[in-house]
């Protein structure tokens, strides 16, 4: 048999293995369903170090597979290994290639930050916030009241320095503008110019979105996986998300930052509806609202508790008889 060249075995094993990371780079459905305009930036980079990671693989577990084969000790064999020290073109190339791979790497990855909004060093912060608004909910006024006014008078007091914040450097005028607060273990919504607090995040589609986040106590993180989009909430420091929503549906917010003991159950909804049906809903929610404000007094606590104690399967009767 006619020995193959071995640069030929080598190419082709390198054409091999390129089209194998390609193919699993394109079909790893690791990621979940993408639901943002930035959802698919995240993801091919994401997916590039897929890639990457699948070659690597197959080229040191392939090599390690191939010499423990190739020269395992065969019987009647009792020579010494060949004595190999060293190789200083080896050694370049093997520090070269990962060098040129994470620097790239690194580059990709600012530029995808930078095209998400960004990082900025300034205190160019689009936030508007209402106190009063907060205190017209009743729900959220009865938790967070004094929290909130403590928080707010903070920030509005605050001197306008050169104090570093993390608000994104690109924020789009058009935006749909909703302030975020978080606290142990709730998130609420602040729709300063539409002066509504829903009990969740709704946004319309393809509309830019900018979330001015702030944190009541300690550290949490605000994750959309859907979104792609993830940002600690810091408290006594803003910071900042801008999205597009560009699927219809229900999809999970996150806290990501271990806060508490009960951490894991810190977790609420952002719902994407057209943007008829946003208009809609803001209206609805404006009137849900006064009406609820102005019933407050009269309704008993069964009744206030109600949408709550649904979900935990507490029916009225339950509760009827816990009163009684
Ligand atoms: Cu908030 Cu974890």
């Amino acid at each position: 048999m006619k020995q193959i060249p071995t640069s030929l075995l080598t190419l082709l094993a390198g054409i091999g293995i390129t089209l194998i990371s390609l193919w699993v780079s394109q079909n790893h459905h690791l990621l979940p369903v993408q639901a943002s305009e930035q959802a698919p930036w995240v993801d091919d980079f994401f997916s590039l170090m897929v890639g990457i990671g699948t070659a690597l693989f197959i080229v040191v577990q392939g090599a390690i597979l191939y010499f423990t084969i190739r020269y395992r000790k065969r019987d009647g064999d009792e020579t010494d290994g060949v004595p190999i020290e060293g190789n200083f073109a080896l050694e370049i190339l093997w520090t070269a290639i990962p060098s040129v791979i994470v620097i790239g790497l690194g580059i990709y990855s600012v530029d995808v930050y930078e095209q998400m909004g960004g990082i900025a060093s300034g205190s160019a912060m689009a936030h508007v916030h209402s106190a009063q608004t907060h205190a017209q909910h009743p729900m959220n006024a009865a938790i967070a009241a004094p929290l909130l006014a403590d928080a707010t008078t903070e920030i509005s007091e605050a001197p306008k320095t050169s104090i570093p914040t993390y608000g994104l450097t690109t924020v789009d005028s058009n935006a749909l503008i909703v302030n975020v607060t978080a606290m142990q273990y709730a998130w609420l919504f602040d729709y300063p110019l539409q002066e509504i607090l829903p009990g969740e995040l709704h946004v319309p589609l393809g509309q830019k979105v900018l979330l001015n986040l702030k944190a009541q106590d300690v550290i949490h993180s605000f994750w959309v996986p859907q979104f792609r989009i993830k940002q600690d909430v810091i408290p006594g420091e803003q910071t900042q998300l801008q999205f597009v929503a560009t699927k219809l549906g229900e999809y999970p917010i996150v806290c990501t930052e271990l806060c508490g003991a009960y951490h894991g159950g810190m977790r609420s909804n952002i719902i994407v509806h057209t943007p008829e049906d946003f208009e809609k809903w803001v209206q609805e929610t404006k009137v849900a609202q006064v009406a609820e404000s102005q019933n407050t007094i009269a309704r008993s606590d069964a009744d206030f508790l109600a949408p709550y104690t649904k979900d935990l399967g507490i029916t009225a009767d339950t509760l009827a008889q816990l009163h009684s």
